[in-house]
């Protein structure tokens, strides 16, 4: 089963920007053009500074163009775990900078017709065995300010118990993606599509970023808006990226409301509207990015329409993307460096809608001076991230053990001909590993089977048609471009066409 585009259509009033032609100097460049590049690039140009974003492919067509934009307080984490990880007043502060995020994208949407809709969120459980943790949230809750109380859960299935936070709010993320567009026309911000930024050079004073075709953009700080972080080590130790899977289909009973359940993975639903026709969205089964999983690699989607069925929902639309996870659950945003002026924004975690707009605040607030209530919380260095890199560190260790037993030794040796048309295998090629897909058409794509980031051996993905590396995240499609960083360079091309 192929994955499909995401349910959003892309407004025809979402004008296609130029890529970048010549070499310009910024106060601020931006480097991707998702929900935090955009927002930030809207705070800082309103503020007078002289803003460049360059987005690789087309504005929103990452993450924020496949997320299902639940915007809300009730975070992945959870304030229960928060109070005794990180204390009371961290609880607190994620949850007032998730709802200041929740106000600002109303203020921004207002302009434009965004599905911007009020409604609730229900954090619910079907198991007794998790009731203990409902109720710690629901406290832990109530204590860092939601408003939040035991609830009836208005799904079309009956559950063990359920709580409610109010005053939630959801938004249709490519139309968000114009209303903030149209706003940065009416500055002098310069905004570049198909401008993929290969490197970022701060070794010299004024940064120098240098793009796929050769310009560079100097300036004198660098928000790096590109969900995953492209550099140092040691902040991909803090961090882990899973695929996580979303399916929607027309439905004619539907309410109103944000819903995630208890499980691990879990699953959230949401409603949309299409034409006035009301759909429903189920996501969730996530795993880690270049597993496959054991069931298969459609596994997940066959799990969600199990999902469905009880909703009532015969999906027509599948699809899939990219969460990065960090050590301790929080977002890491801000500079890299002690008092730096390479800002990085990334960990979202299945918050991305808020936790980019609270990254956009306080990375615009870190360039203009201003304090941010959030800023010490969310730093990069924080203590807290770096102790628990541990556990990332460990789990990326089990990641590479399980790859070395399950996909990195048998590289196939059967022939290509077997390879059917959409499959894609690695096999050996003298000293070479190479990735090898065969098209609809009959027609094979090799490239390097090794990752350009550091070096691992990547995984055919078959419901995405893409080779994802296990290691950092990183994705790239069949003729090796990037799709997902960590990695910036794509797969090396393979012109012997006698390989193997
Ligand atoms: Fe780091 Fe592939 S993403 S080695």
């Amino acid at each position: 089963m192929r994955s499909t585009a995401a349910l959003w259509r892309r407004p025809a009033e979402l004008e296609t920007r130029p890529a970048l032609s010549s070499d310009l100097v910024a106060d601020v460049a931006i480097v991707g053009g998702g929900i935090t590049g955009l927002t930030c690039a809207v705070f800082l140009a309103e503020a007078g500074k002289r803003v460049v974003l360059l987005e690789g492919r087309q504005l929103g067509a990452g993450v924020t163009g496949r997320t299902t934009a639940h915007l809300t307080e009730a975070v992945d984490i959870r304030y229960h775990r928060l109070e005794s990880t990180l204390g009371d007043e961290a609880a607190r502060l994620v949850r007032a900078a998730s709802r200041q995020a929740i106000e600002t994208i109303a203020s921004l949407s207002s302009k434009v017709e965004c599905g911007f809709q009020r409604i609730n969120g229900y954090l619910f459980t079907e198991h007794e065995r998790q009731m203990s943790e409902l109720d710690a949230e629901l406290l832990a809750a109530e204590r860092a300010g939601a408003q939040v109380s035991r609830s009836q859960v208005p799904l079309p299935f009956s559950v063990r118990a359920g709580i409610c936070f109010e005053d939630q709010a959801q938004i249709e993320p490519l139309s968000y993606v114009l209303a903030l567009s149209q706003r940065l026309r009416k500055t002098s911000a310069q905004i570049f599509e198909a401008t993929p930024v290969l490197d970022v050079d701060g070794s010299s004073g004024a940064f120098r970023v240098s793009t796929e075709r050769g310009h560079t953009v100097t300036a004198d700080w660098v928000v790096m808006a590109t969900h995953a972080y492209f550099g140092k080590l040691a902040v991909q130790l803090k961090l882990a990226q899973y695929r996580s899977y979303a399916l929607a289909g027309p439905a004619t009973a539907t309410h109103a409301g944000l819903f995630w359940d208890m499980d691990d993975p879990y699953h959230y639903v949401r409603r949309a509207f299409v034409d006035a026709q009301p759909f429903v969205i189920v996501g969730g089964a996530d795993h880690r990015t270049g597993v496959v999983p054991e069931d298969g690699a459609d596994a997940p989607y066959r799990e969600l329409e199990g999902y469905a069925a009880r909703l009532g929902m015969k999906p027509t639309l599948r699809w899939s993307a990219q969460v990065v996870e960090s050590a301790d659950g929080l977002p890491l945003i801000g500079p890299i460096e002690q008092d730096g002026r390479l800002l990085i924004a990334t960990g979202y975690g299945g918050n991305g809608m808020t936790f980019g707009t609270v990254a956009a605040r306080l990375l615009a607030d870190a360039v203009l001076g201003s304090n941010n209530p959030y800023a010490s919380l969310f730093r990069p260095r924080r203590a807290h991230v770096l102790a628990s890199a541990t556990a990332v560190v460990s789990e990326n260790a089990e990641t590479a053990a399980h790859l070395v037993a399950g996909h990195l030794k048998p590289v196939s040796h059967a022939p290509l001909s077997e390879l059917a048309p959409g499959d894609g295998r690695v096999v050996q090629h003298g000293k070479e590993k190479l990735a090898v897909y065969r098209d609809d058409a009959g027609e094979l794509h090799r490239v390097s089977a090794t990752c350009t980031h550091q070096g691992c051996q990547v995984a055919f993905n078959a419901v995405e048609r893409s080779w994802d590396c296990p290691c950092h995240g990183s994705r790239f499609d069949v003729d090796g471009a990037v799709l997902n960083g960590p990695a910036t360079q794509p797969l090396a091309t393979v012109t012997d066409s006698s390989a193997t």
